[in-house]
């Protein structure tokens, strides 16, 4: 896999700082600052080959999904992150870090003209943060066809400035892909509790689609522990500005940030191969 240039991923993040600047302050479901992000993320991809679609739905709902073209639709490799933020700021952390990391992951496939075995599919998701609404549209949306999606990856907060390194542990076989590429990296990983049930894969994990994900912490505190193992701060939050306004570009640790865009990347070419 590809190492993504995480000045490319800091890039995006600017932009969707100004785009929440531009409207309002944030880039919440039903906003236009919303309606702008999804602009700005579908330019680039319409741009490098992708096919994509906006899947709209009620009150004012839009995802917008991503198909790079080939390889066997009846194996599709997913990979999702929430673009709207909450009201209270630009939501850079949450969640433009995980939408800036898998849309560079997506132009990196494209770069690289990949010709995957299994089909690659891109999505961004509205109105997470109104209890996974866009997701589980989508997922509804499928039908019989949620049996082709053999892999759906989550990611929703990869730069949190006081970082855990945190690795979904719905299934064995994906949470080992990211826990091999993590131990080449020799960063220790954990499992969260903070995480279940509480992003958009759950809306996958409940149609019965295996699920992944890595993710770098919210509100919860580190311990003594963690701060030393991955040289943070004991006692304080992950991210001391989840769901606030301070959820800024300077609200991103930039180390963690590469570190988990690189592992989206290994685990995009490993699944799909
Ligand atoms: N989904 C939560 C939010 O957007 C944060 C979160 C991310 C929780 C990842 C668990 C896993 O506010
Ligand atoms: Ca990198
Ligand atoms: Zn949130
Ligand atoms: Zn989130
Ligand atoms: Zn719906």
């Amino acid at each position: 896999a590809p190492d993504i240039n995480v000045a490319d991923v800091q890039q995006d993040l600017k932009e969707l700082q100004s785009i929440a600047e531009a409207n309002g302050g944030n880039r919440a479901h039903g906003q236009p600052g919303y309606k702008a992000s999804v602009e700005f993320i579908k330019g680039k991809l319409d741009k490098a080959g992708f096919e994509t679609k906006v899947q709209e739905f009620d009150g004012g709902g839009m995802n917008l999904v991503a198909d790079w073209p080939g390889g066997s639709e009846d194996e599709t490799v997913m990979v999702g992150s929430h673009l709207d933020s909450v009201e209270s700021g630009a939501g850079v952390n949450d969640n433009g870090s995980g939408s800036a990391g898998i849309l560079e992951v997506a132009l990196a496939v494209a770069d690289a003209k990949l010709e995957p075995k299994k089909h690659l599919r891109f999505a961004w998701w509205d109105a997470e943060e109104l209890g996974l609404v866009g997701s589980q549209h989508y997922v509804d949306s499928l039908g019989a066809d949620t049996e082709k999606i053999s892999t759906y990856l989550n990611f929703d907060m990869i730069g949190s400035p006081n970082a855990g390194h945190f690795v979904y542990d719905d299934d064995a076989t994906v949470q080992g892909i990211f826990n091999d590429y993590f131990k080449e990296k020799n960063i220790e990983t954990e499992t969260s509790s903070e995480v279940n049930g509480r992003s958009d894969h759950a809306s996958f994990a409940a149609a019965g689609v295996t699920v992944g994900g890595t993710f770098t912490g919210a509100g919860d505190t580190m311990s003594e522990e963690q701060a030393q193992k991955w040289d943070g701060k004991a006692g304080e939050s992950y991210d001391k500005c989840y769901h606030s306004e301070c959820d800024d570009t300077s609200n991103i640790n930039e180390k963690a940030l590469d570190l988990h865009t690189d592992g989206i990347a290994h685990a995009v070419w490993q699944l799909s191969s």
